[in-house]
């Protein structure tokens, strides 16, 4: 935390008084910080003690602009490093997963670039509203890291998940996190992600069930550690927003192919999660077709290998390949590891419970080159993430030992 610009936002919760000892300990270990209230927030706790806490001035409305050099609200938005909402509230949360800028708080949070963890507080059953839960939901997919509240007594008389995490254990979490972001700095990973589509006339294709989740969060984490990402995906109905991520929208397994092979050579690392076609229909209809008597065919030709393209191509990347597989899980990914010549391969057998496409979570094995084989139990698609972005570091770092 030690010179880091910290930008603490405090909402309108009886836990706002909790933010005083989150900014009284934020300060004490070195970092900067800058308080930015709602109005309600204000009515818990005064901003004056915030500006004691933190010596610095302490914003609340978007118009009290004290420089005429600078835009308050955009200004501290790039000048942090790091923004903490907490405590924050069903509404800032639906603020911000709705793009909702109407004060100076929310307008700050739209302008930031850097990164932001939540630590919501609120009643038991605001927490469990579903309204509120997509919000989170939206939020951890653009990218925020949420501090999840902890169970116990709360203010309302309710007893339940939905009391303010200790400032103490906010400060660990993002130490922790920002400690583990550190090791892709200086990398760039080149990530492809999700379905392809592949026309047969112009309103009908053949695509698959992948969602795009896995390389989404990929990408996010791998951002989050500090490394430059290029996103390619396939159509998918996913947002994401981080300063190191570009994001490349494609369509069909050719223009993956192409857009994979531009960008290939600024990349150390590589990481193929998209569900490509290996087949496409071999014309594409110019109109529509009409319905006719009798069975219709459909002749469909190969597409490209893009990993078996990159695996022939390859320098000193390193390169990860996804193998989805109904039946011999452990053979078929290590033979597809050899024939593609990849440094690793993650193996989903997707006839498991809660493995591979569409859902949230994912089961998985890592083999590398060495076949050496990591288990890795179902558990969310974040946590495979950071496993599996665990397990590249660990061979990069033994490979240059
Ligand atoms: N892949 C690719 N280009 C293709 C097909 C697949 O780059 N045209 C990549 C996927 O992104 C994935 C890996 O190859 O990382 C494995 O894909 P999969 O379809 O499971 O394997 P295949 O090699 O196509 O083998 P098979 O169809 O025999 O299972």
């Amino acid at each position: 935390m030690h010179d880091k610009h910290i930008v603490v936002g405090v909402t309108g919760g009886i836990a706002a008084y909790k933010a005083c000892a989150l900014v009284s300990k934020l300060t004490q270990k070195g970092a900067q910080v800058k308080v930015v209230m709602t109005s309600h927030a204000a009515e818990f706790v005064k901003p004056l003690t915030f500006q004691a806490l933190s010596r610095q001035p302490v914003y609340t409305d978007t118009f009290d602009e004290k420089d005429p050099e600078k835009i308050a609200h955009i200004d501290v938005a790039d000048w942090a490093d790091i923004v903490i909402l907490a405590p924050a509230t069903a509404n800032i949360l639906g603020k911000l997963a709705n793009g909702i800028g109407d004060d100076m708080l929310s307008t700050v949070l739209l302008a930031t670039q850097a990164d932001v963890y939540i630590a919501p507080a609120m009643n038991v059953h605001m927490y469990a509203h579903p309204a509120v839960m997509a919000n989170m939901k939206t939020l951890e997919e653009r990218g925020c890291n949420f501090i999840e509240p902890g169970a116990g007594y709360l203010a309302c008389g309710y007893v339940g998940k939905g009391r303010l995490e200790e400032p103490e254990s906010i400060i660990e979490t993002i130490e922790r996190h920002q400690a583990a972001e550190q090791n892709l700095y200086g990398k760039t990973v080149l990530i492809t992600a999700g379905p392809t589509r592949e026309a047969v006339d112009p309103v009908r294709f053949f695509s698959n069930r992948s969602s795009g989740k896995m390389g989404f969060r990929l990408a996010e984490t791998a951002a989050q550690r500090g490394a430059k990402v290029i996103l390619i995906c396939g159509p998918v109905a996913l947002s994401i927003q981080h300063k190191n991520i570009e994001r490349i929208d494609v369509t069909t397994a050719e223009e993956m192919y192409e857009a994979v092979h531009k960008r290939f050579e600024e990349a150390d690392i590589v990481i193929k999660a998209a569900a490509v076609a290996d087949y496409r229909p071999k014309n594409i209809l110019e109109q529509k077709l009409k319905k006719q008597p009798g069975d219709f065919q459909v002749e469909m030709e190969r597409t490209k290998d893009i990993l078996m393209s990159l695996g022939e191509r390859k320098q000193d990347q390193y390169i990860v390949g996804f193998a989805a597989e109904t039946n011999d899980p452990l053979e078929n990914g290590k033979d597809k590891l050899k024939r593609k010549n990849l440094d690793a391969i993650v193996v989903n057998d997707v006839t498991e419970t809660g493995a591979g496409f569409q859902g949230d979570t994912n089961k998985a094995i890592f083999i590398n080159k060495l076949l050496q084989e990591e288990h890795m139990p179902l558990t969310s698609k974040q946590e495979m993430a950071n496993h599996i972005l665990s397990l590249v570091v660990r061979d990069l770092e033994e490979a240059a030992m």
